[in-house]
């Protein structure tokens, strides 16, 4: 099976957590696509389920596919986001924002009962980093974003490229209007402590480092499809 084949697998495994009546978040990417294309079919056939996107992009998909929407703040509690991941460890920490869209995930994320992650299994690690960290930053004071960044990774003992995302000969801008740095430290041993660091820096928005939010991962592989749950 290739890469696309498995992504749809895990989105339509992913669709046995969905029940009748749910408030959803969706996420955003090529494997959440998947999920809402799957999710369409559903609603075209009957399930009453509204859905929070977490992207513009998502947004317009459900919104060509006939999946209902709303908003956060008309519906500030969620029961279940379904999303996609760039990597996926043990302990369900994830690396996000590959696509762009790590601030308005982690929000519908933190604000939903349940998280459950979506992949194939190339994205499944031991240790997360092998995948560029996404860290989402204010367009104010950039440069000395970055110099605070490189200065957190290397207290502890991380270092390597820190590279503004592009569109094009452009910076890709996110929809809440900041730039993304793409950070490739390698692997990070200690993902909590990074991730505490990052927050402590003004210019830092959010990072993608998904600590402690996934309750559930479908993982795709050639041999099946394995629901897992975090191991601390
Ligand atoms: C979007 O910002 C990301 O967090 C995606 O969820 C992640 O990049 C996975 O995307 P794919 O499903 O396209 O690999």
């Amino acid at each position: 099976m290739d890469a696309k084949a498995l992504k749809v697998e895990a989105a339509r495994a992913a669709l046995g957590f969905v029940e009748p009546g749910m408030r959803l978040g969706i996420g955003t990417g090529s494997t959440a696509n998947e999920f809402v294309r799957l999710l369409a079919e559903r609603v075209a056939r009957g399930l009453d389920v509204v859905g929070v996107p977490t992207s513009e992009r998502t947004a317009a998909l459900c919104g060509e596919l006939g999946v209902r929407l709303s908003t956060l703040e008309e519906m500030p509690e969620l029961d279940l986001t379904i999303d996609g991941a760039d990597e996926v460890d043990p302990a369900l920490g994830l690396i996000k924002g590959g696509g762009g869209a790590l601030l308005r995930e982690k929000i519908v994320a933190a604000a939903s009962a349940r998280m459950v992650v979506i992949a194939d299994d190339s994205k499944v690690v031991a240790t997360l980093g092998r995948f560029p960290l996404p860290i989402e930053v204010n367009m104010f004071g950039l440069r000395a974003t970055e110099i605070a960044v490189r200065r957190a990774a290397d207290a502890l003992g991380l270092s390597g490229p820190v590279a503004l995302r592009m569109a094009g000969d452009k910076a890709f801008v996110t929809d809440g209007g900041h730039l993304i740095l793409d950070a490739s430290f390698g692997r990070i041993p200690d993902t909590r402590a990074l991730s505490n660091a990052l927050h402590a820096i003004p210019g830092v928005v959010e990072h993608g480092l998904f600590l402690g939010l996934a309750s559930a991962a479908v993982i795709a592989g050639a041999g099946g499809i394995q629901t897992v749950y975090p191991v601390s």
